[in-house]
């Protein structure tokens, strides 16, 4: 048998969210490997992209100058990468059991499209009703530092896309839109101070996968 054994449960879904450089891939890794120790099957995934469609779709968005895309393209891009994600990847390890950490998922929408961007906020969330519906995260990890440090990571490790060329008033109005995000839905949102090492905010992201999810 293929599918999911009878009344298995659907498998957890976390993203993790922040802006550039925030150190999101390195936790993603180890909350992983935590996570396999454990027994429990984990598919690890990012946006845009995370399937093989979608992955076509994020060469449009993360390369080329920073109008390349208007606000209402460039949103219509990030939520049909969203949707092939959704059906092609996340929804299927789901149903089989698996727990999906996402590094981004519908979150940067809101924050960088639509508080800190130019759509609007009413836009990317009539797309969200569309494109993810019930599907979105049961947590979501919000990787909170000053943008100096973020940029300073991003830039080290050669990431130059189009959206860290927007410039530092941009990512400050992104880093501010998480917070709100977290503010407006405290259940499903944890804020997690990332201006410090890395056994630090892994700590408190085990934590809050503990208390949240009764996983690790
Ligand atoms: P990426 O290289 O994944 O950045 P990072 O390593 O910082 O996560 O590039 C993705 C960029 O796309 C990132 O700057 C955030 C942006 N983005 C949006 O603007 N909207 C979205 O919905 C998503 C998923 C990403």
């Amino acid at each position: 048998m293929n599918g999911p054994a009878a009344g298995a449960r659907r498998g957890p879904f976390i993203s993790f969210e922040g802006g550039d450089g925030v150190g999101k891939s390195t936790q993603i890794s180890r909350l992983a490997a935590r996570l396999r120790e454990n027994g429990q099957e984990v598919v690890t995934t990012r946006e845009p992209g995370g399937s093989p469609g979608a992955e076509a779709i994020r060469a449009l968005l993360v390369s080329g100058p920073s109008d390349r895309w208007s606000p209402m393209a460039e949103a219509l891009l990030m939520f049909a990468a969203r949707a092939d994600h959704l059906e092609k990847t996340v929804n299927p390890a789901r149903a089989r059991g698996a727990a999906v950490l996402s590094d981004r998922f519908a979150d940067s929408s809101m924050a960088y499209q639509g508080i800190a961007g130019a759509l609007g906020e009413d836009q990317v969330a009539a797309l969200h009703r569309l494109v993810v519906g019930e599907d979105g995260p049961d947590l979501t990890i919000i990787l909170d530092a000053p943008i100096e440090i973020g940029l300073g990571r991003a830039g080290a490790r050669g990431g130059n896309n189009r959206f860290e060329a927007k410039g530092p008033a941009y990512q400050e109005k992104v880093r501010q839109a998480f917070l709100e995000i977290a503010a407006r839905e405290p259940g499903r949102c944890v804020v997690i101070d990332a201006a410090r090492d890395a056994d630090a905010i892994e700590a408190d992201i085990v934590r809050a996968v503990q208390q949240r999810l009764g996983l690790g």
